[in-house]
């Protein structure tokens, strides 16, 4: 059992704001697969207090998913205090600030990643939150901007701060996402702080999470591009981690049925277009693992219909099966 603030959750595993990518249905289809906490998609602070309607889109959740988690992005202590306001009856169990998001027409306003470079700033943020707030705050950093040297020294300051837990992708912002994640910079963060610590990166399977645990002391693992077009991996690193055993991966018509799924609760919550567009990456993603899909790869982008992406389903079923053997 893994206690997070105040939830339990029997896997230390945990979807993450995924910007672009974590609206309702790809949380819901993970929770069918056993992922027990997600995050909603990050959401700005100035979108939140202005209430765009991108923005009242992305905070649509339903009761079944809960417990969930928000994550703020901010820079401005006046918007974030608003955006807490507009937030505080909401059921969110944990509200975490971004000082990850390495995109330029984030980081150059001074919010994201960028706060790594001024952590008093950070600091004040985060005590500023965790005054203001009723329910656990967190704080989501990369490794530093561009050197790891001040990773644990920014990470006690959250704690002394009053945050609950620390997400923490083993990369600085300068690397992206090239070179290897940094297990011992991790590891030396999980050392000095009392907070649980959850780690990211490259765990893209159940070797992948195993690894990230041993290497590193973290209580706890998000699970980002190893979810896209892959809600499996949530069961499989639950089985690896308390049994040793590798789950079989889904059969094609496993594969398929699930596609399925994922683009009715696609189609019901954006409505066909939008529904099918917000499907399309994710096509590629279920059926990446296949050489032999390349050409449906191409061909779904410049579908428009419902009926064509099922039949697309029913041709990478032939290529699928032929793969295989
Ligand atoms: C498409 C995409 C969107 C992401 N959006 C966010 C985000 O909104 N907030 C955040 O803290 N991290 C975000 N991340 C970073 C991930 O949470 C994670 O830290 C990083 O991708 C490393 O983990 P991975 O190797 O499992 O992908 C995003 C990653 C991807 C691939």
């Amino acid at each position: 059992m893994f206690t997070l603030g105040d939830i339990k959750l029997n896997t230390p595993v945990i979807l993450p704001p995924l910007a672009g990518i974590s609206s309702y249905p790809f949380r819901a289809l993970n929770r069918k697969f056993g992922c027990e906490f997600s995050f909603l998609e990050m959401i700005d602070c100035r979108s939140l207090v202005y209430s765009s309607k991108k923005t009242r889109e992305m905070m649509r959740f339903t009761k079944e998913e809960l417990p969930l988690g928000i994550q703020l992005l901010g820079e401005n202590e006046r918007f974030l205090l608003k955006a807490l306001e507009k937030i505080q009856d909401l059921p969110f169990s944990m509200v975490d600030l971004n000082a990850a998001c390495p995109q330029r027409k984030v980081t150059s306003r001074g919010a994201g990643a960028s706060l790594l470079r001024t952590p008093k700033k950070l600091e004040k943020l985060l005590k500023l939150m965790v005054k203001n707030c009723a329910v656990p705050v967190s704080l989501k950093m990369r490794l530093g901007w561009n050197d790891a040297s001040r990773a644990s020294d920014i990470a006690s300051s959250g704690q002394d701060a009053g945050i609950k837990a620390i997400f923490i992708h083993g990369r600085t912002k300068a690397q992206g996402y090239e070179g290897g994640v940094r297990y011992e910079a991790i590891a030396r963060i999980k050392k000095k702080l009392t907070v649980p610590v959850i780690a990211s990166g490259d765990i893209l399977n159940a070797g992948l999470a195993k690894k990230m645990f041993d290497e590193t002391g973290c209580d706890a693992v998000t699970v980002a591009r190893g979810a896209l077009g892959n809600p499996w991996i949530f069961r499989e690193i639950r089985k690896y981690i308390e049994k040793g055993k590798i789950l079989k991966r889904p059969c094609v018509e496993d594969i398929i049925k699930t596609m399925k799924s994922h683009l009715k609760l696609s189609c019901d919550f954006y409505g066909s277009k939008r529904g099918l567009a917000h499907f399309k990456k994710f096509f590629i993603w279920y059926t990446r693992p296949f050489k032999g899909g390349r050409p449906l790869r191409g061909e779904i982008v410049r579908l428009n219909t419902v009926k064509g992406a099922i039949d697309m389903m029913s041709k990478f079923k032939k290529i699928g099966l032929r793969d295989k053997k």
